[in-house]
């Protein structure tokens, strides 16, 4: 069989990209309504396509659909946003309090991202030195879940504010299996091109992140 051509990416395509990753936000502020059927298993088969150390595919996903479930993770969210707030300085809890940081009440799909510590495949490659490289390639899977999702309209919500062996064990996963990521899922309420955290006068645009050193 002859090899397919590979695809051409045109000027088009290079500004549409370029568009999406200006647009693409983190997203708290869900409408209720469900995602049609097969949306959520499209964007983890795109997910799947993310490099891996070792071609290791560590990532692993886990579809929260059980209320209690839903309800354990949404009260350990509760118990260490008020943690984090009790954690702020005078000033700075003030405007900590007020903002949204997840959207556990509304999104119509919760999407636990595990790393699976513990596969064999990959047979180690590349992560002799750096072990961690393992979860970085299921940031990296998070990361391509967060792209496909937003071509197709579809927000993200990241969710870290929970203490990672609790929700392990709210969802009875494998004990190699450490979290990676919560997210929420679903139709954003609204569009931006900043992020909300900047909108709210949490902290702007740093001037560093597009800096490149040269040594
Ligand atoms: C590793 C990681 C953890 C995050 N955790 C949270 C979180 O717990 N709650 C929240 O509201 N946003 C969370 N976010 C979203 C960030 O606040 C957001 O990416 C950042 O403010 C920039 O906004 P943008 O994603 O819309 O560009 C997280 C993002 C990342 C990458």
């Amino acid at each position: 069989m002859a090899p397919e051509s590979p695809p051409e990416f045109d000027e088009t395509f290079v500004e549409a990209l370029d568009l999406l990753l200006r647009w693409r936000r983190d997203v708290r502020r869900f409408r209720p309504d469900p995602l049609p059927a097969g949306a959520l298993e499209a964007l983890v088969a795109r997910a799947a396509l993310a490099p891996s150390v070792g071609n290791s595919q560590p990532w692993r996903f886990v579809r929260v659909a059980d209320p209690a479930r839903r309800a354990a993770v949404k009260a350990e969210f509760e118990r260490c946003n008020a943690a984090a707030l009790a954690g702020q300085d005078e000033e700075r809890a003030v405007r900590y309090a007020k903002l949204k940081l997840a959207g556990l009440d509304r999104a119509p799909e919760h999407l636990a991202v595990f790393c699976d510590d513990a596969t064999t495949a990959g047979h180690g490659l590349g992560r002799a030195t750096m072990p961690e490289t393992l979860r970085y390639s299921a940031v990296g899977a998070v990361f391509a879940l967060w792209l496909a999702a937003r071509a197709r309209g579809i927000g993200i919500g990241w969710v870290s504010i929970l203490e990672p062996a609790h929700v392990a064990a709210i969802l009875d996963v494998q004990r190699d299996w450490s979290l990676v990521a919560y997210l929420c899922v679903g139709w954003p309420e609204t569009d931006s091109d900043t992020p909300e955290l900047e909108r709210a006068g949490w902290q702007a645009r740093d001037p560093r992140a597009g800096e490149i050193l040269a040594r």
